[in-house]
């Protein structure tokens, strides 16, 4: 057998809905040395992190913390831990990763109420609001980003909503936290997890995730230490036993407490790589990235549509970090993207379900929101389409982003004096 070749992936700028090109720094604080799970360092280490996704969270929550998986395993985690057999799950569907809540749900044994609005637009939410009156939910589980239809959720009533009907709310960000306004707290959101892979800057494989009060005594009550590390004093909680060992938050918040409860040996490279994002997010500031997010967005929308190409969904609902775009009739869509990947080392992206062979989606998110990225990947693609017999206006896109670029800097330079 001949020996394997060193790793060297090619190099390559990330511009599809996720994952992006890492932050360097994130991948720096990736290559630092390891210390014992225990190591006062350690867990030092996790308390910083738990006060960084505070932040980034906005919100007071003591269980603030990381699920040691893709930003999937954080949705289970949530899920498997609020959902008893049997509870009614409402779960609002505009998209591929709402029809992930409600699988996942089911898998719970929850009996799922889905309702389901059109792959390009949200709901509005006195629709959410009259489902949960009539169907009156445990649980609501909703994304506030679907990456699939590039559409967000106004989540700003719904939480005051659900709360009047005592049901808890779940909510996916995994395509939306840092680039697009997230307020646990003031939206009375219950549970919220995400991904490191979108606006955060950082490589798939954690899932940050913070628990409220409400949420917490729900999972409390199912708590069951598990055999070997439980004291005489860890007495069983009175509701039915997680059905999962380690998406079990009594057991991942056992661990994250001071009791330090150990549960799996937690994924000290991953806690750097996501510490460093939350911390470079926080040094930036949350609304300062959420505005790079939206300038870097609308300058790829603009660039988009100056070439002659039609966005998909609603604009006024848009994520500001990824766009749906037509393909345009006649052209090759895989082609296309094939042309921007090999001859440009620029990978966008394709879609799912209804939306295949329609639309190509590109993200603006984390270290990738930035100008230069946004004017190459539009160059490149406005090349790439022309070789490809695309009736397209050539020399708008560019100059139409750097309008908005131009304008930003202006205004940024008389803020400045
Ligand atoms: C909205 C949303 N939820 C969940 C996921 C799943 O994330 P992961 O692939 O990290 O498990 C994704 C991935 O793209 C996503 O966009």
């Amino acid at each position: 057998m001949q020996a394997a070749a060193d790793l060297n992936p090619p190099a390559r700028l990330l511009m599809g809905p996720g994952p992006i090109n890492a932050d360097p720094r994130v991948l720096r604080a990736m290559s630092t040395p390891l210390v014992g799970q225990f190591d006062p360092s350690m867990t030092g280490l996790m308390g910083e992190t738990m006060e960084l996704y505070r932040q980034v969270f906005k919100t007071a929550n003591r269980w603030s913390m990381l699920i040691d998986a893709t930003a999937r395993g954080g949705i289970e985690a949530a899920l498997v831990s609020l959902i008893e057999p049997g509870d009614t799950v409402l779960v609002p569907v505009f998209g591929r990763f709402g029809h992930l809540l409600a699988e996942i749900s089911r898998r719970c044994e929850a009996k799922v109420v889905e309702i389901e609005t059109e792959w390009g637009g949200v709901f509005d939410p006195a629709q959410v609001e009259a489902a949960i009156r009539k169907h009156r939910p445990k649980v609501v589980a909703l994304c506030q980003g679907d990456t699939s239809t590039t559409m967000l959720q106004p989540l700003a009533e719904i939480g005051a909503v659900a709360r009047k009907y005592d049901a808890l709310v779940y909510v996916d960000t995994t395509a939306s936290l840092g680039g697009n306004d997230l307020r646990t707290d003031d939206w009375q959101l219950d549970v919220v997890t995400s991904g490191l892979q979108k606006c955060l800057a950082g490589p798939s494989g954690s899932a940050p995730i913070t628990i409220g009060p409400r949420a917490e005594a729900a999972i409390r009550r199912r708590r069951h230490v598990e055999q070997g590390i439980a004291s005489p004093a860890d007495v069983a909680g009175p509701g039915a036993r997680i059905r999962s060992n380690y998406f079990d938050l009594a057991m991942i918040m056992d661990y994250w407490s001071e009791k330090r409860l150990n549960h799996h040996t937690e994924a000290t490279t991953m806690l750097y790589g996501a510490r460093e994002c939350a911390r470079i997010l926080v040094a930036e500031g949350i609304d300062a990235a959420i505005a790079r997010h939206r300038l870097a967005g609308d300058a790829m929308a603009d660039g988009l549509e100056a070439m002659g190409l039609k966005l998909f969904g609603d604009r006024r609902h848009k994520m500001a970090n990824v766009v749906g775009v037509y393909i345009p009739d006649g052209v090759p869509g895989d082609a296309v993207r094939m042309g921007l990947l090999q001859d440009f080392g620029i990978e966008i992206g394709t879609s799912f379900g209804p939306l295949h062979g329609k639309i190509w989606r590109i993200g603006t998110m984390g270290y990738n929101a930035r100008k230069d990225c946004v004017l190459t990947t539009l160059a490149a693609l406005e090349s790439v389409l022309l070789a490809n017999g695309a009736k397209i206006a050539s020399n708008q896109a560019v100059p139409a982003a750097l309008k908005l670029y131009r304008a930003a800097e202006n205004d940024a330079r008389k803020a400045a004096e």
